[in-house]
């Protein structure tokens, strides 16, 4: 027998190995923080290494352990989620269209209808939950989807929408930042590119901002890397260094945050004081609506001690947050309406904590909520 390729082997070996071999100069085990912003050359252009704008090793391995995650060859590290998902928009030309999903994080609905829009590309938004209800209209050149959605936690088909998007020739992007590649690998399914926010689990210890697109097309990787030296919005090496090292317990981070995120939505479908649980099935995320009104819903967010009101979502710490008046701010009203968030949507990010304590400070909140 050979030695085990990093790059294919299980998915925690993977995030503990896949893109860092040792050092080669000292045979450091963990990756170091090659803090430098440009290479001494030996001789004019005659070195890989350049500047750190286009490349830094640090980032390298953490673009092919992402890649690796994903079951993709190309990986391209951001400044941010927004700043991926940015770049990937920058390749559509005035005149392309895009099917997005309707209920996509807050920031990506402001960025493609109040920026991208500008530039004479077209968004349109549907419900991709119900795929054969999806009809992908023919010049369509980007098919834009989360799964699960964010703040609704509605689920797509993948594979079904990939298919479709296919024959009319669009290419299909998922975001992919709620499911992690431990839960959902997009590209074995169809699709062409992944995006995540990897400032949510796949860092998981809420102390970075970044992001990722991930593909298996060379000549979109090409492009990518392309403008990610010629844009530059890149992460710097202790950012990339801090979120290869949450990568290494990824695994193991969303077999616990799926345990109590399982027991947590159990609970609260049994509770006459909640309306409605949304709840993707697996993972830690769940929003739930609270039989009152929003300032019951407020009076409950205000009330926890372990779960941290605070926006973002992923880390080992539970949050709670209030999206149409926090992180989907930004996605009008009427639209909020529309889609079935309401105001008094409460959205939780089950951490990794003791399911007992995490049980006990919701209780107390439902206590507050109810003016108890
Ligand atoms: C699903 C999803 N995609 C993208 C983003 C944007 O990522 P970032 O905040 O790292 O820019 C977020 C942020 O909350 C998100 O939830």
């Amino acid at each position: 027998m050979g030695k085990i390729d990093l790059n294919t082997a299980g998915i925690g070996t993977r995030a503990i190995h896949a893109g860092q071999p040792p050092e080669p100069i000292t045979g450091a085990v963990m990756t170091p923080v090659f803090q430098t912003s440009t290479y001494a050359q030996p001789a004019p252009g005659a070195w890989d290494w350049e500047y750190s704008r286009t490349h830094n090793p640090t980032r390298t391995a953490l673009q092919d352990c992402i890649a690796a995650l994903e079951g993709g060859r190309h990986g391209v590290c951001f400044s941010s989620g927004m700043a991926a998902i940015d770049t990937v928009a920058r390749t559509l030309r005035p005149g392309d269209k895009v099917l997005c999903g309707d209920d996509v994080y807050g920031g990506t609905y402001r960025l493609f209808t109040k920026e991208w829009a500008n530039y004479g590309i077209e968004f349109s938004f549907v419900d991709t939950s119900d795929v054969d209800a999806v009809e992908v209209p023919e010049g369509t050149k980007m098919v834009w989807v989360e799964s699960p959605t964010n703040p609704l936690l509605k689920t797509t088909d993948i594979a079904k929408l990939a298919a479709k998007a296919h024959k009319v020739g669009a290419m299909v992007v998922v975001d992919n930042t709620f499911a992690t590649p431990i839960f959902q690998r997009p590209l074995e399914l169809g699709a062409d590119v992944v995006v995540h926010s990897t400032t949510k689990y796949l860092n998981g210890h809420s102390d970075v901002v970044g992001g990722v697109v991930v593909t298996n097309d060379d000549a979109f990787a090409a492009r990518l890397a392309f403008l990610q030296n010629a844009a530059g919005a890149v992460p710097g090496p202790w950012d990339c260094f801090l979120t290869l090292r949450g990568l290494k317990t990824l695994h193991l981070r969303m077999k616990r945050h799926d345990e109590n995120g399982r027991a947590i939505a159990a609970w609260l479908k049994t509770r006459a004081d909640v309306a409605l649980v949304h709840d993707p099935g697996f993972g830690g995320m769940l929003s739930f609506v609270l039989r009152g009104d929003l300032a019951a819903a407020t009076r409950f967010v205000q009330a926890t001690s372990v779960f941290t009101l605070a926006e973002s979502l992923g880390g080992v710490e539970s949050l709670i947050e209030l999206p149409a008046i926090m992180t989907h701010a930004s996605v009008p009203a009427e639209i909020r309406a529309s889609i079935g968030l309401p105001d008094g949507l409460i959205r939780l990010s089950v951490g990794v904590e003791d399911l007992p304590d995490l049980q006990r400070d919701l209780e107390a909140a439902f206590e507050a909520a109810a003016g108890r």
